[in-house]
């Protein structure tokens, strides 16, 4: 493999999947199959900036509402990610749609994390929905990024049960944690080669696979 994978995080908020990339990958790891090149933000108050610069990680803050236009924001982007010289882009709670030019120019090099087991619940409020809904198993998945929201080739998944009593608040705390070790799974697999996109479905080779069936409520 000729080095690690150099990649952009782009973030708008919180920045605890970040968090978790840098656990994994961040400059302290040695021998990391990633690299983060940089951390993006369109918030100059997002407080996953904070996590980035302690980590000494190089930050760019593309501030949305500087621009006229979602093209000319998503360029002024495109340029700070190479100018980085990132080859490969991570949305991790990046809350920007992103221009059609913009996916298709990442096309493969650009994936997301989305807190349900797509395609179920793609959007907002995923939590509150699963709840709704009645779901016994909610979740994560990581995602090639496609120009409809929250689709695309399905790279890796979590699943959590919804237990009785859940409300919004737990729930999300559930599948937080799934989140924070699902991405670096994913983002590793791709690092190391394992991934690729046939047909618009990824196919991972020489990773374990999940055996066994999940129960909720578990049989007795
Ligand atoms: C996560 O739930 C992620 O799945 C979604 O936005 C949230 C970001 O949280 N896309 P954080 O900023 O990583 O803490």
């Amino acid at each position: 493999m000729a080095g690690p994978l150099r990649v952009a995080v782009l973030i708008s908020g919180r920045g605890s999947n970040l968090q978790a990339l840098i656990d994994a990958f961040g400059p302290k790891v040695a021998d990391s199959p990633v690299k983060i090149a940089l951390v993006l933000s369109n918030r100059p108050d997002a407080p996953g900036l904070e996590r980035a610069a302690k980590a000494g990680l190089k930050t760019e803050i593309v501030d949305h509402k500087a621009f006229q236009s979602r093209e000319d924001f998503d360029v002024a982007m495109d340029r700070e990610i190479r100018a980085a010289g990132a080859e490969f882009v991570a949305l991790a709670g990046f809350m920007r749609l992103l221009t059609p030019q913009f996916v298709t120019a990442w096309k493969d090099k650009l994936v997301n994390i989305h807190p349900a087991l797509l395609p179920a619940f793609p959007g907002l409020n995923t939590h509150k929905r699963a709840l709704e809904a009645g779901v016994r198993f909610h979740g994560a998945t990581v995602h090639f990024v496609r120009h409809e929201t929250d689709s695309g080739p399905i790279i890796a998944q979590a699943a959590v049960p919804v237990l009785s009593g859940d409300d919004e608040s737990t729930l999300a705390a559930r599948v937080l944690q799934a989140e924070h070790r699902l991405y670096p799974l994913a983002l590793r697999l791709i690092a190391e080669d394992k991934v690729r996109v046939e047909d618009e479905r990824t196919i991972v080779s020489g990773a374990p696979s999940a055996d066994g069936a999940l129960f909720n409520p578990a049989p007795s």
